[in-house]
């Protein structure tokens, strides 16, 4: 039997109710606040992300797959969203005609990182940005939507956690005086970190090994670097974050994994997953618009990783799974052919009404059937064998209360309608 990739998952169709209510929900909240879905391509050019992400991320490093396609081309499943998002609009010219333009994208990214709870080599994402707009009312709004999908989905163990990463002006200034920080305490710093501090300085402030966690406990914070503009910025959204009761920490050590962030930087934190505590981060990235070759427009969004969002939802909601199963409305134990067509053709009927009626189409005994009504949790089964057809009566089962009542055969589709949709 060949087996699946390692990393990769299959939702099953026990899950697969609960997958669904959760982006049936994300998507009513979004819709409601002027949100409007986009579709991006599963693969880009392998350069799109590299110029986005960083090269010097451990994304573009060691995570992406990238082959090379028949033609030539170096192409990569996408590691995440934002990237092609901002490739759509720059290359539909959408800021033509509206600058700014609020999209989200739900679908699976790519990442061949190591696999463990809560962290997948194919993952899902809810993706939201706002391209065009500068303002920090935005970031804050972003931040408010995500708390308000928290609580329409009873999730309770989550908090934010905020920080800025400056802009071009005010951050080499700092990188510099973490460098000098961070340049004392080498030696007792992990080989990636070594690695990093160069290329990456900003990494080594998130790194999870406890000893470069001690070292860098007393290094230099970005917020206290900030120019003018970038402390106003982050002032105004911690500010309206109050005024909405929106709890938040600020976290001088959330820099996020990707190089293109600037300014306000988030993350939804939670301990209900382990070792992978962020259920969702995002972010400003002003910069990224003109790298990528367009007008230089500021932007800025979020990504809820799905997978962690789904189990943090069937554990803080119990029977939650349960409650977004559908089950049949109806299970008719049709015994004998002419009952199976009969049957048969019902459920069509019933369908076109929106009622699931479910059958038997390999000839079990009645008891068999009953069993399977059971077990599939129909509340009603209809019992039609030959002498039923025969008499033009049949009988209505509550599988709870098991009262029986007589149905009509020339009048089945309409008398069951009124039991069920009663
Ligand atoms: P990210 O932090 O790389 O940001 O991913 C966002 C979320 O995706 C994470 O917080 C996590 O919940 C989930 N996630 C990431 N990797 C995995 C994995 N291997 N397995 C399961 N879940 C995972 C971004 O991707 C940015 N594009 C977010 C953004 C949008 N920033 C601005 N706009």
């Amino acid at each position: 039997m060949i087996q699946r990739i390692r990393g990769f998952r299959d939702i099953l169709p026990a899950e697969s109710g609960l997958w669904q209510y959760i982006e049936r929900t994300a998507a009513g909240l979004f819709t409601d606040f002027g949100f409007k879905q986009i579709r991006i391509p599963l693969m880009e050019r392998t350069e799109l992300f590299a110029r986005s992400i960083g090269e010097d991320t451990d994304i573009v490093e060691k995570e992406m797959y990238t082959l090379t396609d028949r033609g030539g081309d170096q192409i990569t499943l996408r590691p995440e969203a934002t990237a092609s998002v901002v490739r759509a609009y720059l290359q539909n010219k959408l800021y033509a005609t509206e600058p700014v333009q609020k999209v989200y994208t739900i679908g699976p990214m790519f990442r061949r990182e190591r696999p463990q709870k809560g962290r997948y080599r194919q993952f899902y994402q809810i993706n939201v940005e706002v391209l065009g707009s500068a303002s920090a009312l935005v970031d804050a709004q972003l931040i408010v939507m995500l708390m308000r999908l928290m609580a329409r989905l009873e999730v309770k163990d989550v908090s934010v956690h905020l920080n800025s990463l400056g802009c071009p002006e005010c951050r080499p200034a700092y990188r510099k005086a973490l460098l000098a920080y961070i340049d004392g305490r080498a030696e007792v710093l992990c080989s990636d970190c070594r690695r990093r501090q160069q290329n990456n300085p900003l990494r080594v402030l998130d790194c999870k090994v406890p000893d470069c966690r001690d070292a860098m406990a007393q290094a230099p914070a970005m917020r206290d670097h900030l120019c003018d503009d970038c402390q106003a910025h982050f002032e105004a959204c911690c500010t309206m974050l109050q005024r909405q009761d929106v709890p938040f920490e600020i976290d001088n050590r959330l820099v996020r994994g990707l190089d293109y962030y600037t300014r306000t930087t988030f993350e939804i934190q939670t301990s209900a997953l382990g070792a992978q505590s962020a259920v969702a981060g995002g972010g400003r990235y002003d910069g990224l618009m003109a790298a990528l070759g367009g007008p230089a427009l500021p932007a800025t969004g979020f990504a809820i990783g799905l997978d962690r969002l789904v189990e943090i939802v069937a554990q803080s909601v119990p029977g939650v799974a349960d409650r977004h199963q559908r089950l049949p409305d109806l299970y008719v134990a049709a015994l004998g052919d002419a009952s199976q067509q009969q049957a048969y053709l019902w459920l069509c009927q019933l369908a076109d009404e929106g009622i699931w009626a479910e059958m038997d189409f390999e000839d079990r005994s009645l008891k068999s059937q009953m069993k399977r009504a059971d077990r599939l949790g129909a509340p009603w089964t209809l019992i039609l064998g030959e002498r039923e057809l025969a008499e033009g009566r049949l009988v209505l089962r509550n599988m709870q209360t098991k009262q029986q009542q007589p149905v009509s055969l020339d009048t089945v589709v309409p008398e069951l309608l009124g039991h069920l949709k009663a």
